[in-house]
């Protein structure tokens, strides 16, 4: 089997990617502050940001393909603290397109929908990108700083993500099942707008684009859906109690970063090659059914 280099093995998304890619691929994961073992994986402490250490993963591992998700994910974590996120989320990512470029390699990126202001959706791949917060824009500079140095690479332009909590990492619907069923106020917001998919679709998608894509993909799900109405599909698909659920609106949230209202991804190239995420109220069924251990 040929090795792939999954960065952030033991964040959500890299975990759901090693899940499946273990199956094909001989996977070697990177983690730094969360230690994690993954069946069938083997696993790396590595500072990505230490140029060094990363030359020497490649050297010696000497992986034929690299799917890169390690990140500063947090959008109003990056605001206040954008040198940090610099270093992460841009200087990484050109270093990792370098080392792929210097050894021939498909190469993957993990950007966000987040490039984008939200109000003309839905994007396509051509569409001006126009970040609001520091996050987006340290992601475009990442595909701009990583097309450059290997026109090769996929980049990826995820949707927001939902699934199982991972050994080390969660999405946001387990903050959600948690209040809810505390009986606490759960206040989202009725004018926030996304394509969402689950992170075992997003990792599809990704090992999808290995194969299939040069240049950038946009890997968003099938429905545009407020996070008011992810709510509700949530509390019906999970038998959640509903009386916390309250209707919100941005404005009513003062954050750190500013909010896109509308990043909705139009991505029917990827539908073309082959990329199919399922109905939402599917992809939540089949979460309570493992959840259940069905
Ligand atoms: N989650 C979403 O809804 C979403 C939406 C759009 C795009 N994305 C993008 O998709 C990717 C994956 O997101 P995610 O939610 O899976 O992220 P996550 O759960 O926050 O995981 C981040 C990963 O990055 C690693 N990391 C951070 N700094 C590092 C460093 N200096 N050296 C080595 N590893 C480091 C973390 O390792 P340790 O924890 O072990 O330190 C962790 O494995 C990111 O690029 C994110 O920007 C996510």
């Amino acid at each position: 089997m040929k090795k792939l280099l999954v960065t952030g093995a033991s964040g959500f998304l890299g975990w759901h990617i090693c899940q499946l890619a273990n199956r094909n691929w001989e996977v070697y994961g990177t983690y730094f502050y969360h230690t994690l073992e993954i069946s069938n994986v083997k696993m790396l402490k590595v500072d990505l940001v230490n140029f060094s250490e990363l030359k020497q993963v490649f050297n010696e591992i000497k992986p034929e393909a690299v799917i890169h998700t390690a990140a500063l994910s947090q959008p109003n974590y990056c605001q206040n603290n954008p040198q940090e996120s610099y270093t992460i989320n841009v200087n990484v990512p050109s270093n990792i397109a370098g080392l792929c470029a210097d050894n021939l390699i498909p190469c993957v990126f993990t950007s966000t929908d987040l490039v984008f202001d939200g109000l003309n959706a839905p994007y396509k791949e051509i569409d001006p990108v126009c970040p609001i917060n520091i996050y987006g824009e340290h992601k475009v500079m990442a595909e701009q700083k990583m097309l450059e140095e290997y026109p090769q690479t996929a980049v990826c332009r995820m949707p927001l993500m939902f699934g199982a909590a991972t050994p080390t990492a969660s999405s946001f619907i387990q903050p959600f099942i948690q209040t809810l069923q505390q009986g606490k106020e759960l206040n989202l917001f009725v004018d926030e707008f996304r394509t969402p998919v689950s992170g075992t679709t997003a990792a599809k998608g990704l090992l999808l684009a290995l194969e299939k894509v040069n240049g950038l993909i946009h890997l968003g799900g099938k429905e545009r859906i407020s996070r008011y109405e992810f709510g509700r599909l949530l509390i019906e698909v999970f038998q959640l109690p509903a009386a916390g659920l309250k209707a919100c609106r941005q404005e009513d949230v003062k954050m750190a970063a500013p909010r896109p209202i509308d990043v909705s991804l139009d991505s029917s190239k990827a539908f073309a090659l082959g990329y199919q995420p399922l109905p939402l109220r599917e992809e939540l069924e089949a979460l309570v059914r493992q959840s259940s251990g069905g």
